[in-house]
């Protein structure tokens, strides 16, 4: 539970959600068990459906952990689409490199080891959608370093924006203050028209006007 929505109203969300496909489901129950923060179903499904209503062909995500929001991902864009994976730890890609093979989308997936922020420059062109869910300290480095590289009509999209609601308390912490100034940065850029969905732990999407 995120905190953020009422436990009971974030239940009966959640109620509704399908059952996921075996690989989805196990990913799941490996990311509770071992402490790995995903996006998890209702945030997947946003994902999924955001690539799908935009036609995504190019998506790049920035901390990809065990790969459950690139499975997601991976399955909307369109069939010559490409989802690219970033993670810094080597076991976090193998293991995804595994599940993304089972989950059928191993082709649709360019696996990159490092720090997202500096693979970027690796990869040419603009994206149809960025998303990012690395290290919190790092949000405001992420959105100078990927705003001019999502194309106009994409998105930029963020996860855990509302921290536990620890964004709108005292805490003073370098991680809150860091999503703060990210959140500020995405609602005052003229080029970005953005919204925060209060789903689970805050997700922001910022639409990009103009290149
Ligand atoms: C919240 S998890 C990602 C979860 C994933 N998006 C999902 O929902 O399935 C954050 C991941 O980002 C990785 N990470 C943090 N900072 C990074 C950076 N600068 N470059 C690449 N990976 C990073 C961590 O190793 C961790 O696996």
């Amino acid at each position: 539970m995120s905190q953020i929505v009422i436990a009971a109203v974030e239940r009966y969300m959640n109620d509704l959600i399908p059952e996921r496909d075996p690989v989805l489901r196990e990913m799941e129950e490996y990311a509770e068990q071992n402490n790995i923060p995903i996006v998890g179903p209702a945030v997947g499904r946003l994902l999924f459906q955001l690539a799908l209503a935009l036609q995504a062909r190019r998506v790049f995500e920035m901390g990809s952990a065990i790969g459950y929001s690139t499975i997601w991902l991976a399955r909307a864009v369109t069939d010559d689409g490409i989802v690219y994976y970033t993670d810094g730890d080597p076991d976090n890609l193998a293991r995804a490199e595994a599940y993304c093979r089972r989950a059928g989308v191993y082709n649709r997936v360019t696996f990159l080891l490092g720090n997202a922020l500096e693979l970027i420059d690796q990869v040419e062109g603009q994206f149809d959608i960025v998303f990012n869910d690395v290290d919190k300290y790092q949000y405001p480095q992420v959105f100078y370093k990927t705003a001019a590289r999502v194309r106009q009509g994409g998105l930029l999209i963020a996860d855990n924006v509302l921290w536990s609601g620890r964004v709108a308390g005292e805490e003073q912490d370098h991680w809150t203050e860091a999503i703060r100034q990210f959140n500020r940065l995405i609602y005052e850029a003229p080029d970005f028209f953005t919204t925060i969905v209060p789903l689970r732990d805050g997700i922001s999407l910022s639409l990009k006007l103009y290149s």
